[in-house]
């Protein structure tokens, strides 16, 4: 058991990181940095059955939970929706009550429904434990928590001295929201948000932040950038004029990017677009942890997993 075990303690499910209690999100984050750092017990989840119940695409966050579950020991079952019943019409709650059935204590999973995630813990046994892997445009809690993780290990554990820029589709951005959640909840000093009005939301969601439609003025001095994928396949036609014009105002060049701090860094989720929100000179060079966010993620989600399961 490890020195946040009790921190933890009350976490069942991960289903976003709003109002989850900074204790708990810095205990996260401290065992994230064990984990990446080897600090890691082998067999925490032996024994344990979880399965990656995915209903939506996904590379990232389905292989780096399944290399996570591995590397703590447990047995991991992956659903494979093409394949499975829910072609015969069997709906997601009967998909998993039918797994859980079957001994399975923990399900990663991902929907493109807003609330699934939630729906399905709310139907599981006591002893099951859910994470959501990104639900619509809702939350994506372990990107969320790999983001702050690059973060930290690149300007350090104070967020109160960072400038941070989110730029992009935020409207329809789960990635954006948790990190926003997660930047609140460690106090960081400036958050600055920017894209075209068009993606921006009108709610509560940018509530603190520096909002601003000018992608020049937003860079000025910042400390991070974190650029967002234009989400196409959750975007009504006509949003966005051309993806010309987008990568005109709204992409990151080099160029661009000399505007923010010396030591900028810049992070992206993937998968990216290149040559849209993003050039390959900026994705690929020196200030970008783009696969960092990547290397990250597998020791994020081990610490979420042991989190709830060990
Ligand atoms: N960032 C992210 O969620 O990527 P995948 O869709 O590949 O999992």
């Amino acid at each position: 058991m490890n020195a946040h075990a009790d921190v933890l303690q009350p976490l069942r499910h991960l289903l976003t990181l709003e109002h989850l209690p900074r204790a708990q999100l810095v205990a996260l984050l401290d065992r994230a940095q064990a984990h990446a750092d080897g600090h890691s017990e082998r067999s925490a989840l032996a024994g344990i059955a979880i399965c990656t119940l995915f209903f939506e695409a996904s590379t990232r966050t389905r292989l780096s939970f399944q290399l996570a579950a591995q590397r703590l020991g447990a047995d991991v079952l992956n659903f494979d929706v093409s394949t499975s019943s829910t072609r015969k019409g069997e709906t997601a709650r009967d998909t998993l009550r039918t797994i859980e059935a079957m001994g399975v204590r923990g399900f990663v999973v991902r929907h493109n429904e807003d609330g699934a995630v939630a729906a399905l813990a709310a139907s599981a046994g006591a002893e099951t434990s859910l994470i959501n892997a990104g639900d619509g445009r809702s939350a994506h809690p372990t990107q969320g928590l790999l983001d702050m993780l690059t973060l930290r290990q690149a300007k350090g554990t104070d967020f109160s001295r960072l400038k941070v820029l989110i730029v992009g589709d935020v409207t329809h951005s789960r990635v954006a929201r948790s990190d926003l959640h997660a930047l609140r909840t460690l106090g960081t000093g400036v958050v600055r948000v920017c894209g075209p009005a068009a993606l921006l939301p009108d709610d509560d969601t940018l509530a603190g932040c520096e909002v601003s439609h000018d992608l020049d003025a937003a860079l000025e001095g910042v400390d991070a950038v974190m650029m967002l994928r234009l989400q196409r396949e959750r975007m009504e036609e006509g949003l966005v004029s051309s993806i010309e014009d987008y990568h005109r105002d709204f992409g990151l060049t080099a160029a661009r990017l000399r505007r923010a701090s010396d030591e900028a860094v810049v992070m992206h989720p993937g998968p990216i677009n290149r040559g849209v929100e993003i050039t390959d000179e900026v994705a690929d060079g020196p200030q970008s942890l783009v696969l960092r966010q990547v290397r990250n993620g597998v020791a994020a989600r081990m610490a979420v997993l042991e989190a709830l399961l060990a």
